[in-house]
C-alpha cells in the first residue's frame, strides 16, 4: 500500500503505517488532512509525531525544550527548598573582635554560609591580616573576595567607644543604606588576673570596659544600624566560669555574669531584634595561650576531655543567628565543664 503524499510529496511513515486511524476514513488520498490538523490532534507535538519524517525533528526539539523547562522549574523549586535552612545566605554580618580566636572563626563560618562579613578590632594591622585570611578562605569556598572586609575600632577607652562604634557601624552599613542582619561581639582585652586581695575599684571597672560597657553601647546603637526583625540578632560572649567559678578568678567571673544579665535585659529592650549569649569554655585561642600544661589542665576540666577549637564554638554563634525564635538565651559550648570533668567521668567507665 502506498503511503499518502504530503504536500511536498514525501511519504509520511505515520500515515503510511496506518497510525491510529486518526483520519476520518474517507477521502481519496487527499492531502489537506495531512496538512492542517487542528481538529484531529490535540497538540502540535501530537500532530508532529504523526506527521512527516521532516517534522520528527521539531517534535524531538519541542520534547527537549519541554523537558528542559520542566527541569529548570524543578531546579527553581529545589533551590527554594534548599534555602529553607541556608539562612545566612545573602546576610550582612559584623563581628566585633573578629580578627582573632573565636570571633575570627565566627566570621569565617558566616562567610562560608553565604554572608558578607565585616570584622573589627582595635589594631588595624590585625584587621588587615584577618581580612586577607578571610579573602583567601573566600576563594576556597568559591565566594567573592569582597565578601569580607574589616575596619579598626578601639573599644578600650570608654569615653571614645560610642563615637568609634558609630563610625564603624556607619561604615559597615554603607551609611545605613544596607542594614546589618547579625552582629556578634567577641572583643575582649587581656583578662585581669589580680587576686581579690589586691583588687582596686579602677581595676575592677577596667575589666568591664570592652566586654560590657562597649557591648551595651553597641546595643544602644543597634536599632539605627540593624534590620528591625526577629531574624536580626546580636550575640554576646560570656564564659563558663559564670556557671562554674574557678579559684582565684572571682573578678573575671563577674564580667561574664554581667554580660548574661545585660543580654536578658537587652533582649527585651531591643525586640524584635534578638539578643543571646554564648557561654564559652576553654577554647584554644591567643587569649588562652599555648602552654601545653595549662591546656592539658583545661582539657581535664571538661567531660569531653578536650580544649575547644574556635571552629567548634563558632557553630553556637551560627545557630543563634539562624534560629529566629531564640532570644534572651545563654547557650554553652564548654565540653560540659559546668557539669563535670573528664577525670570524674573516667572513674565510672
Ligand atoms: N578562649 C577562651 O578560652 C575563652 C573562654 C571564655 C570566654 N572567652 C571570651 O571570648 C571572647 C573572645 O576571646 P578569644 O579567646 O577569641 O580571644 P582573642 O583571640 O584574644 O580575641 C579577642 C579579640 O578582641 C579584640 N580586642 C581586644 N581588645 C580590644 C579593644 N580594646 N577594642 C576592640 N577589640 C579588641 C582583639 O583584637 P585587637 O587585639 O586587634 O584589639 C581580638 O580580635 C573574650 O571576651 C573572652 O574573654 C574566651
Amino acid at each position: 500500500m502506498e503511503g499518502k503524499k504530503s504536500p511536498g510529496g514525501a511519504a509520511s511513515p505515520a500515515l503510511a503505517g496506518g497510525g491510529d486511524g486518526g483520519g476520518d476514513g474517507g477521502g481519496d488520498g487527499g492531502d489537506s488532512r495531512a496538512c492542517v490538523s487542528d481538529h484531529k490532534y490535540n497538540s502540535l507535538s501530537q500532530f508532529l509525531s504523526r506527521s512527516f519524517t521532516i517534522t520528527t525533528v521539531p517534535f524531538y526539539l519541542s520534547k527537549f525544550i519541554e523537558t528542559l523547562s520542566h527541569t529548570q522549574d524543578k531546579a527553581k523549586k529545589n533551590k527554594n527548598k534548599m534555602s529553607k535552612y541556608n539562612k545566612l545566605q545573602g546576610t550582612r554580618v559584623l563581628v566585633i573582635g573578629g580578627t582573632s580566636g573565636i570571633g575570627y572563626a565566627v566570621a569565617e563560618a558566616a562567610l562560608e554560609s553565604g554572608a558578607t562579613v565585616y570584622v573589627s578590632s582595635s589594631s588595624q594591622a590585625k584587621v588587615d591580616a584577618a581580612v586577607a585570611r578571610l579573602r583567601e578562605h573566600a576563594e576556597v569556598v568559591q565566594r567573592e573576595p569582597l565578601a569580607a572586609d574589616g575596619r579598626a575600632c578601639d573599644l578600650g577607652n570608654v569615653a571614645a567607644a560610642e563615637a568609634n562604634l558609630v563610625s564603624l557601624l556607619g561604615w559597615a552599613t554603607d551609611g545605613r543604606s544596607s542594614l546589618l542582619d547579625h552582629v556578634v561581639f567577641t572583643a575582649g582585652d587581656a583578662l585581669d588576673r589580680t587576686p581579690l586581695g589586691e583588687a582596686t575599684g579602677e581595676g575592677i571597672l577596667a575589666g568591664f570596659h570592652v566586654r560590657v560597657v562597649a557591648a551595651v553601647l553597641l546595643a544602644k546603637l543597634l536599632p539605627q544600624f540593624a534590620a528591625r526583625s526577629n531574624r536580626t540578632s546580636y550575640t554576646l560572649t560570656g564564659g563558663s566560669l559564670t556557671a562554674r567559678p574557678a579559684p582565684g578568678l572571682g573578678l573575671v567571673t563577674g564580667i561574664g555574669a554581667a554580660v548574661e544579665g545585660y543580654a536578658r535585659g537587652l533582649a527585651v529592650d531591643l525586640r524584635p531584634i534578638r539578643v543571646n549569649v554564648v557561654q564559652a569554655g576553654a577554647v584554644r585561642t591567643p587569649l588562652l595561650g599555648d602552654n601545653p600544661e595549662v591546656l592539658a589542665r583545661f582539657a581535664r576540666d571538661t567531660i569531653t576531655g578536650t580544649v575547644g577549637r574556635p571552629e567548634e564554638i563558632a557553630e553556637a554563634y551560627l545557630y543563634l543567628m539562624k534560629d529566629s525564635f531564640i532570644t534572651a538565651a545563654v547557650i554553652e559550648s564548654s565540653g560540659g565543664r559546668t557539669v563535670g570533668a573528664s577525670q570524674e567521668v573516667s572513674e565510672f567507665n
